[in-house]
């Protein structure tokens, strides 16, 4: 039997409810822990920010272990080339890649979705998986919707 593909319908009308209702911060803190907490394969779900240095992201709200990785100049990591790239960058085996920032050696892979405001990447949204290669199609077009939907808190 295929396994079932995770209905994200549910994930995203929820994102939707908790947007007008809270603060930037609160909302982005909520939004990681939901995802962290029901999506099966996110194991480390945060948002990077870029306020005060420009072309840096720092971190801001996350659900999943601490990371050293508290700033990222665009083009370190696989979230500095998304910011560079400015489109979502998978890397679904994090072994293969060289220009990669780890926080632990049970992430296996890697998406990071940008946020942006007038075409300029505001922030991130970045999931790290213990699974290897379990971004979908799927995930990328629920991500981009919730990377738009933040995109407005900003
Ligand atoms: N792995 C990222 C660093 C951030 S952590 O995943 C939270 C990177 O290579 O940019």
């Amino acid at each position: 039997m295929l396994p079932t593909e995770f209905d994200f319908a549910p994930l995203l009308e929820y994102v939707k409810d908790i947007i007008p209702q809270y603060e930037r911060d609160d909302a982005l803190q909520i939004i990681s822990e939901i995802l962290r907490e029901n999506v099966p394969h996110y194991d480390w779900v945060g948002f990077y920010i870029v306020e005060d240095k420009p072309d840096v992201l720092e971190l801001g709200p996350y659900a999943g272990d601490p990371t050293e990785h508290t700033q990222i100049p665009f083009g370190r990591g696989i979230c500095g080339q998304a910011a560079i790239r400015k489109e979502t960058f998978i890397v679904q085996d994090v072994t293969q890649e060289k220009n990669y920032l780890s926080c632990s050696t049970a992430v296996m892979s890697e998406i990071v979705v940008p946020i942006f405001s007038a075409g300029k990447v505001i922030g991130e949204l970045d999931i790290d998986s213990h699974s290897r290669a379990p971004f979908k199609e799927e995930d990328k077009q629920f991500l981009e919707t919730v990377a738009l939907l933040v995109a407005t808190l900003f």
